[in-house]
């Protein structure tokens, strides 16, 4: 069996021919595909300023590092705010952005969070939905701007998205063709484009084990690529297609049947809480821990027995009592075995460990 092969991985290699649902097509207002998030943000960042004087860019503390790496080459005027990121509830204290030209980010983590927008005078917000793509959070948003990685939820090589909201108080308009980068020839992101693409496909028709070694290579070729890449290029007619093809499939629905199922089958215990949220999609099987050798030693059970969680992220230093994640995708592509299948293996650890 196939799996037996790949296990269960983070990174999502195709449909294998399914029809998948789609949602409504949703009104985002103005928008515009980019080849990752980060270009996203830098495209939104670029075009904030071209029309005003930012003063800071505020980040949340706790946040993929290597995007973090990467928006500090760009740009030197971050800083850091402090949000909890494994309650739903917690909210941003605005009284610590002083001025109206700060640009704050503000990240619906998980795909459970709704961001109160302050009223009166405020910062430029821009809010990051790569981990809620379709969630509440993102097709109601009140922020200034949006954006979403959306190769982190649609089976494509490579995705993001830029969105004015309708909701929107900002008079900056989105599009503004000079902010992108230019280039003479080939699209400089084909190679990327093109390299990950044959990852998933080596991942799809994987038979034989050396081919696991083979697509994971290839993988991570690929996202070094976009690691090293920082101009802002204009996303291609073909690969325009290739993402549209995705962007409206109905991807939550599997994510919170399948946690859900997960969550009601998981022993209750004390080495991790699992953040969810009664009626919202979760990104995946979010678990969080205190430890951070608690978290390696599930991580190591897990790995053991075929299934590859994400960490998210490796680098913070949380003031909170749990501080450390654990992900492992819940979508279309697990299916009641596989559910019951991870869901025992973590359960045999609670065991074990009790
Ligand atoms: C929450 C979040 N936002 C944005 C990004 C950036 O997305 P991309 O990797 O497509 O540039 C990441 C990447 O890891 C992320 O985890």
């Amino acid at each position: 069996m196939q799996k037996d092969i790949i296990g269960y991985g983070s990174f999502i290699e195709g449909t294998y021919g399914r029809k998948l649902p789609q949602v409504t097509k949703p009104d985002f207002g103005e928008t515009i595909l980019f080849y990752a998030g980060r270009y996203a943000l830098k495209y939104l960042i670029k075009r904030i300023s071209a029309d005003t004087d930012i003063d800071t860019i505020w980040m949340p503390q706790y946040y993929c590092p290597f995007v973090k790496e990467w928006m500090h080459h760009e740009f030197d005027t971050i800083k850091y705010y402090y949000v909890d990121p494994f309650d739903a509830s917690s909210k941003i204290d605005w009284s610590q952005f002083k001025s109206t030209n700060d640009v704050v980010m503000v990240n619906n983590y998980w795909g459970l969070k709704d961001t109160d927008i302050p009223d009166g005078d405020r910062p430029i917000i821009i809010e990051d939905h790569s981990h809620g793509w379709l969630s509440e959070g993102s097709l109601n948003s009140k922020a200034d701007f949006c954006f979403a990685s959306l190769r982190k939820t649609l089976p494509i090589p490579m995705g993001g998205i830029a969105w004015k909201p309708k909701a929107s108080k900002s008079n900056i308009c989105l599009n503004k063709s000079d902010i992108f980068d230019g280039y003479a020839g080939v699209n400089p992101m084909n190679n990327a484009w093109n390299t990950i693409v044959g990852s998933m496909q080596l991942k799809e028709n994987c038979s034989e084990h050396h081919q696991k070694e083979r697509y994971l290579e290839q993988y991570m070729n690929g996202e070094l690529m976009v690691r090293s890449i920082y101009d802002v290029y204009e996303v291609s007619a073909p690969h325009a297609d290739f993402i549209n093809q995705h962007i409206h499939t109905d991807f939550n629905s599997f994510k919170k049947r399948n946690a859900d199922y997960t969550f009601s089958k998981l022993h209750k215990n004390n080495a991790f809480k699992i953040v969810r949220h009664e009626t919202k999609a979760p990104f995946g099987l979010l678990l969080a821990f205190k430890s951070l050798d608690t978290l390696n030693e599930l991580k190591k059970h897990l790995v053991t027995n075929q299934i590859y969680p994400a960490l998210l992220w490796p680098k913070n230093d949380l003031t909170t009592t749990y501080t450390y994640l654990l992900n492992i995708h819940m979508d279309y592509r697990f299916d009641t075995n596989d559910l019951d299948y991870i869901i025992t293996t973590i359960n045999n650890w609670i065991t074990s460990n009790k």
